[in-house]
C-alpha cells in the first residue's frame, strides 16, 4: 500500500463493524458456529466420498468435489475471523490481513461463479446431448474447464487488488462490513475513488455476468427437454432436482448482484450486509445438500464407505 504523504497518519489496522454485535455477540456466535461447522462437515464429506468411491469418478462428481474444496476455503476466508471477533470482542484486522481476505474472498467467489456455470453446462450436456456426453465431457475437457474457471476467477480480483492497493487510507479505519470487501474498503480511502468504483463495478459485472448467462442458458435448455419427458413421475423427479439447483444458483447470483451491482450508497449498506450473508454463509452450506446429498449415488457412496470403514475396524 502507498505510504501517506503529508501529516496524515495511515491506520495500522482496520476495524470491521459487523452486525452491531455489542449487545449480542454470544448469540451471534452460537448462531454462526454451527453454520460454519456444518458447512465444513458437509463439504469435507463430499470431498472424501468423491476421492474414495469409484462410482463417483465421473465428471459431475469431479466438479462437485472441486466445488466442495473451493467452498471449504471460501467459507474459511470469512467465518473464522468473524467467530473469533464475536468471542473476543476484538474487531480489528491488520491491513495485510484485510488485503489477504479481500484477495482470497474475491478469487474464490468469482471462481465459484464459473464453477456453477461449468456444472450447469455439464448437466445440460448430460440431459440434452446424452449421446455425445462421453465425447464432449472427457477427463481432459473436465480438467480444462476447472483450470479455466480458476483463471477466469483470478483475473478480475487481481485487477481489483492492484487498484485498491494504490489507494491511500487516512484516518478513517472503520469498515462498515463483516469482512474486507472492496466497496466498503474503497469508501474508506481519502483519494478520489470514482475510477476505482467504476472499475469495481465493471469487474464485478465481468466476474458474474458471463457465468450467470451460461447458467441461465443451460437451465433453459434443460427445462425445455424436461418438459418433453412423457411420464409425469419422470418429469416431476427431474424438475425437483433442477428447481433446487436453480433456487440455490438464483440466491447466490441474486445476492451478489444486489451487493455489487446496486449503487454504492450508504443507505444501502445495511441491506448489503444482510445480503452478503446469503453468498458467504448460505451458499456453501446448502450447496452440498442440494447438489449431492440428495442423490441416490451419493447416498450409496456414504453407505459403502461407512461399511468399508466398519469392516476395517473389526
Ligand atoms: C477435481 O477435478 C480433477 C480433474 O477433473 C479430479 O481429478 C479431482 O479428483 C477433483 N477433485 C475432487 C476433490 O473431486
Amino acid at each position: 500500500m502507498k505510504q501517506e504523504e503529508g501529516n496524515q497518519t495511515a491506520p495500522v489496522a482496520f476495524i470491521l463493524l459487523d452486525f452491531n454485535s455489542d449487545d449480542v455477540p454470544i448469540l451471534l456466535f452460537t448462531l454462526f458456529l454451527p453454520i460454519y461447522l456444518a458447512t465444513m462437515a458437509g463439504n469435507i464429506l463430499i470431498i472424501i466420498l468423491v476421492i474414495l468411491d469409484q462410482h463417483l469418478h465421473t465428471p459431475m462428481y469431479f466438479f462437485l468435489g472441486n466445488l466442495s474444496c473451493l467452498e471449504t476455503c471460501y467459507s474459511s476466508t470469512v467465518m473464522p475471523r468473524m467467530l473469533v471477533s464475536f468471542l473476543t470482542g476484538d474487531r480489528t484486522i491488520s491491513i495485510n490481513g484485510c488485503f489477504a481476505q479481500l484477495y482470497f474472498f474475491g478469487l474464490l467467489a468469482t471462481t465459484e461463479c464459473y464453477f456453477l456455470a461449468v456444472m450447469s453446462y455439464d448437466r445440460y450436456l448430460a440431459i440434452c446431448k446424452p449421446l455425445h456426453y462421453a465425447i464432449l465431457m472427457n477427463g481432459r475437457i473436465c480438467f480444462l474447464l476447472i483450470a479455466g474457471s480458476w483463471i477466469s476467477g483470478s483475473l478480475p480480483i487481481n485487477v481489483m487488488i492492484f487498484l485498491v492497493s494504490h489507494l491511500s487510507f487516512c484516518e478513517a479505519n472503520k469498515i462498515n462490513h463483516f469482512f474486507c470487501d472492496f466497496t466498503p474498503m474503497i469508501r474508506l480511502s481519502c483519494n478520489d475513488t470514482k475510477v476505482a468504483e467504476m472499475t469495481a463495478f465493471i469487474f464485478s459485472t465481468i466476474g458474474t455476468l458471463p457465468p450467470l448467462l451460461i447458467t441461465m442458458a443451460s437451465y433453459v435448455c434443460i427445462i425445455k427437454s424436461i418438459l418433453r419427458i412423457p411420464s409425469t413421475t419422470g418429469k416431476q423427479k427431474a424438475f425437483s432436482t433442477c428447481s433446487s439447483h436453480l433456487t440455490v444458483v438464483a440466491c447466490f447470483y441474486g445476492s451478489l448482484m444486489i451487493v455489487y451491482v446496486l449503487p454504492n450508497k450508504s443507505y444501502l449498506s445495511e441491506l448489503k450486509k444482510v445480503f452478503s450473508l446469503f453468498y458467504t454463509l448460505l451458499t456453501p452450506l446448502v450447496n452440498p445438500l442440494v447438489y449431492s446429498l440428495r442423490n441416490k449415488e451419493v447416498k450409496e457412496a456414504i453407505k459403502n464407505t461407512l461399511f468399508k470403514m466398519i469392516h476395517r475396524i473389526h
